[in-house]
């Protein structure tokens, strides 16, 4: 597989009027083209500013850790994309809209108010693809048509507030692939969706992949989503990576206590009569994180004072399957 992705040490604070807060906190992964990875944590786990440094898109009170590198292996060679942010924007478009899109939580936040849906899809092509206006008005009706979006040439004349949240959610979709990305950010692309168009969405996301060789990068809290769609998954929790590994590997072999945890939360059809056992406790606030293991207030499985004086390292549990626990280096060392 051709490698598509490094993110390397990635730390990032917040400047806020409260002090910093600790959103990413030397996060590192790799994507390769035609992979799928799932980027999975509770709320405020960080997920959606890592996807947003990607394109350099969180707000200019974000500071990046010294050593943070983000790497995407192009065609042409790789791009630096920590050094673009100074760059004009003419010079980030590589990596906004270019080689990179992405799918917003939120899709009103994708779509200008008062530029119809078809306009918005058109002129995006026209800036990122050497297509003429009608060959891109054919694909943007053709993407909206692949989403489940009846009657696709009058919603193209639309405008984003007269669609409901589902159909802008796949509008959305289909805009940001209809450019044919490298690297596609989906940030909880179907959790506005019924489960029908849930389906549909993630099996039209699998197909692009096999046509276009695309890497995703698939954030969402549903596990069970990440078990149908991904090929590999990152646990995060308050601003870590605290576990990784190929999805299969993971799902049955969970080896981190916060892993365990969020697995043990989700309903089995199969065993209904078992009480869902939630996480105990709350996720600290960022402004007091725990010094150690991140998870070391809620952790049941804590082995003694090194949980909280020291941030265990990542340690093998079998190939490419790691996890961040002195659960594993005391049993190692
Ligand atoms: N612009 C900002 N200024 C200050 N803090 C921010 C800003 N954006 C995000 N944060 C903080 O960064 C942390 C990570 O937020 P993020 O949005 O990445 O979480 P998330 O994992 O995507 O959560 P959710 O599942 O709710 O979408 C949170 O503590 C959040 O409050
Ligand atoms: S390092 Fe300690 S506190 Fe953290 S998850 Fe492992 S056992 Fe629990
Ligand atoms: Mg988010």
């Amino acid at each position: 597989m051709t490698r598509l992705l490094d993110v390397e040490n990635l730390t990032l604070q917040f400047k806020t009027d409260e002090g910093l807060i600790t959103a990413i906190d030397d996060v590192s992964f790799s994507l390769d083209a035609g992979e799928v990875m799932g980027l999975v944590g509770e709320s405020g786990s960080g997920k959606s500013v890592t996807a947003k440094s990607l394109m350099l898109l969180n707000p200019s009170n974000a500071v990046y850790g010294p050593d943070s590198k983000i790497t995407l292996h192009l065609d042409d060679g790789p791009v630096d994309v920590m050094a673009l942010a100074k760059a004009k924007s003419k010079d980030k478009r590589v990596i906004r809209g270019g080689a990179i899109s992405m799918i917003f939580q939120e899709p009103m936040a994708s779509f200008a108010p008062a530029i119809s849906i078809g306009n918005q899809m058109v002129e995006q092509l026209l800036i990122h693809t050497d297509m003429n206006a009608k060959q891109a008005t054919e694909l943007s009706i053709e993407m909206l048509d692949r989403v489940g979006i009846s009657d696709p040439s009058s919603r193209f004349k639309q405008y984003a507030f007269e669609l409901s949240g589902g159909m802008r959610q796949r509008a959305m979709i289909a805009m940001a692939l209809s450019t044919k990305p490298k690297l596609l950010i989906a940030d909880e692309p179907t959790t506005a969706l019924d489960v029908t168009i849930q389906a549909q969405v993630i099996d039209l996301m699998k197909d692009l992949v096999k046509e276009f060789g695309m890497g995703i990068v698939f954030i969402t809290h549903d596990l069970g989503v990440i078990a149908q769609t991904a090929d590999k998954v990152a646990v995060m929790y308050l601003s870590r990576v605290i576990e990784r590994g190929p999805v299969r590997d993971v799902i049955r072999n969970p080896s981190h206590p916060y892993t365990k945890g969020l697995l043990a939360a989700l309903p089995s059809l199969d065993d209904l009569d078992t009480p869902l056992q939630a996480i105990p406790g709350d996720i600290p606030s960022p402004l007091e994180r725990p010094t150690g293991c991140v998870f070391n207030t809620r952790c049941s499985a804590k082995i003694g004072d090194i949980c909280s004086a020291e941030i265990p390292d990542f340690i093998n549990i079998n190939a490419n399957h790691t996890a961040a626990c002195h659960l594993y280096s005391e049993a190692t060392s």
